[in-house]
């Protein structure tokens, strides 16, 4: 296990708010292959972890709330939070059309505890930690916020995913994080993860790994013309299958974490 600091020593800068990303969030990612696969991916890991519909969800920087909704619809009460006001009106208004509940908070995820002080049976970070400036400092945040015997579902950008497209596109000097043009246009997050290296601060946190996911590690590497003559299911099935196996889930554009937080009864 490496020894890596559990926080961060980068220079504070703001985080990542989506505000003008907003509109566009929902048509590049969640109207597309690749949404739709990292939807059905979470579903697989939490049907095949047992996780159920847990009372109580929290979903920081939960964005639109795509995947708290299907959590919802099983019954499951969602708080979320959000630093930008556009993507929770969209998800106040995607779960006004579902009717269904949602209490929705503008604030940063660092002062979680101002808006939800309690702690939850599931909490949500996906494709958050990635966009923010100290990535490392909020995971104790994220780990504080489960109840015991609880759930955290992690999902972030993946360095090995990055570099590897990185190379593919013949870019064989690629930069590990993102250039400063693409920082400055604020399209790419400006922090690609190393799994091991989260993974082993989790661990240290006292969670256990369920579930190690990569997400679109066989999608986003085939060309898309061959993508077109499989077909859209046959490219999410291999997606599936070889995103839980050793080398390629390494490939993934994301990683998916699913760690369990030992119950006050457990020894
Ligand atoms: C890529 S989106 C992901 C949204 C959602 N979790 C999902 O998976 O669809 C990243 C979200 O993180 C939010 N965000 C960035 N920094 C944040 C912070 N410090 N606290 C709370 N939300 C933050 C952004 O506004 C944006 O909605």
């Amino acid at each position: 296990m490496t020894t890596r600091p559990i926080t961060d020593t980068q220079p504070t800068q703001p985080d990542r708010n989506f505000d003008d990303l907003a509109e566009r969030f929902g048509r590049t990612i969640y109207a597309t292959p690749r949404g739709q696969l990292r939807l059905l991916a979470l579903a697989q890991d939490f049907h095949d972890c047992a996780v159920g519909a847990p009372q109580s969800l929290l979903d920081l920087g939960g964005g639109q709330g795509q995947f708290s909704l299907q959590l919802a619809q099983q019954g499951t009460q969602i708080d979320l939070l959000d630093v930008s006001s556009e993507m929770l009106a969209l998800a106040r208004d995607q779960f006004a059309a579902a009717h269904l509940p949602l209490t929705a908070q503008l604030g940063s995820l660092q002062q979680v505890n101002e808006f939800f002080p309690q702690q939850y049976a599931l909490v949500l970070n996906h494709a958050v930690l990635e966009w923010l400036e100290r990535p490392f400092d909020a995971l104790p945040l994220l780990v504080s916020k489960v109840k015991p015997g609880g759930w955290l579902s992690l999902m972030f950008y993946n360095l090995h995913g990055h570099q590897w497209r990185q190379l593919m596109n013949g870019r064989t000097h690629a930069p590990a994080a993102a250039t400063e043009r693409l920082r400055q246009q604020g399209n790419a997050p400006q922090h690609p993860l190393d799994p091991d290296e989260i993974a082993d601060v989790l661990q240290q946190l006292g969670m256990t790994i369920k579930r190690w996911r990569g997400i679109r590690c066989i999608h986003d590497h085939m060309h898309q013309k061959i993508r077109q003559r499989i077909g859209q299911d046959a490219v999410n099935q291999a997606d599936l299958e070889f995103g839980l196996k050793e080398p390629y889930r390494r490939l993934g554009r994301y990683v998916h974490l699913l760690c369990k937080k030992a119950d006050n009864h457990d020894e």
